[in-house]
């Protein structure tokens, strides 16, 4: 079975195509760059963007992999959360597609196609296995049973663990979204120069806090000065906590919930600190812990196209009347799934 995925959810318009036997075929994402001057991402501007480039993008993709348009067996799109009119893009796109190839559609929770990303790697995971879904919009700490079957451990009170990476990239000077750069300059930084809270760590529980880091990234900025070599260290000093943080709560997972398998996904998945310190930690505590590869970290079709082409396996698929879901609670997908 051979399914094209398409991802429009945020700023980033991309393609895939996923073989159920094969594995992926090929894919291709575009990141918006007409959001740059704004320091976020403009809604309006998204979606005219999704709609000049998601069209020539499948034509490019099926060019790129020489496959026929007829050799479609289904079609996965995001279909929530996001930005509402990115996603009817994606989502009146996919539809449209599959009723002129004759094949069915199916909508994929944004969350769970990032989740399911490590599949697309050599080592995989199995179920069940604990995930840490740290992306721009959510923060997760997830028991995995199986497709459909989560159940929230803890997630964010605040901003999500990238929200705060740019946000505070924002204050250093760094172009949106400043995460990836912010990651960059702290590499030059001293870390132990200033020390940042590890936000909800002195208390049980795995739910988390970032919004207060930017404050603190603030009023060091404002107290210190904003010469080179100190926002490099608030870089740094920052970097240090969130990883710190997420390290801890994923250590707490493990211990309360008995699994030995983490799987951690979502753009700041792509972040060397937290790799490499979360990969120390799996060989301390016996774990394995799973990532995808650094393009499929980020917003990308390989991992819609996934997950969509085991939805579609079991048969499920969307009638020609579809809806997107701008906010889609993670636990709203079980209840669906379980009743299958
Ligand atoms: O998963 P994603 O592409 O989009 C959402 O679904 O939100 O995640 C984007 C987020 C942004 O906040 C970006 O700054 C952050 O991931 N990010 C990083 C790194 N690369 C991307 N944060 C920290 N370090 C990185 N290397
Ligand atoms: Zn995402």
């Amino acid at each position: 079975m051979l399914v094209l995925g398409i991802e429009t959810s945020c700023d980033e318009t991309a393609v895939a195509l996923y073989h159920a036997e094969q594995g992926l075929v090929g894919h291709i994402t575009y990141t918006q760059a007409a959001h740059s001057d704004f320091g976020g991402v403009v809604p309006e501007l998204a979606s005219r963007e999704h709609l000049k480039k998601l069209m020539p993008l499948v034509k490019e993709l099926l060019h790129q992999t020489s496959i026929d348009k007829k050799e479609i067996d289904g079609i996965a799109f995001t279909q929530g959360p996001g930005l509402a009119g990115a996603l009817l893009v994606g989502a009146m796109t996919a539809r449209t597609l599959a009723y002129a190839l004759q094949c069915p559609a199916v909508g994929v929770h944004h969350l769970e196609g990032h989740l399911l990303a490590p599949f697309l790697e050599p080592k995989k995971p199995s179920y069940p296995f604990i995930a840490l879904l740290v992306s721009g919009g959510h923060t997760e700490l997830v028991s995995v049973f199986d497709q459909g079957k989560y159940v929230p451990l803890g997630e964010t009170l605040d901003d999500a663990a990238g929200e705060a990476f740019d946000k505070t990239a924002k204050l250093l000077g760094l172009p949106y979204p400043g995460g990836a750069m912010l990651a960059k300059l702290a590499e030059r930084g001293d870390q132990k120069r200033f020390i940042f809270p590890k936000p909800m760590t002195d208390r049980p529980g795995l739910d988390f806090s970032f919004s207060g880091l930017k404050t603190f990234a603030l009023r060091t900025l404002e107290k210190f000065g904003d010469d080179a070599q100190t926002k490099a260290d608030i870089a740094a000093a920052f970097e240090k906590a969130v990883v710190d943080t997420l390290m801890i709560k994923c250590v707490r997972a493990v211990k309360q919930t008995g699994l030995k398998q983490l799987v951690v996904a979502g753009g700041v998945s792509a972040n060397r600190a937290l790799r490499n310190g979360l990969s120390l930690l799996a060989e301390k505590h016996q774990i394995n812990v799973f990532f995808p590869r650094h393009e499929f970290c980020t917003d990308n079709a390989a991992m819609i196209a996934y997950a969509g082409s085991l939805r579609l396996k079991r048969g499920e698929q969307l009638s020609l009347g579809f809806d997107v879901r701008p906010r889609w609670p993670l636990n709203e997908l079980v209840a669906k799934t379980m009743r299958l």
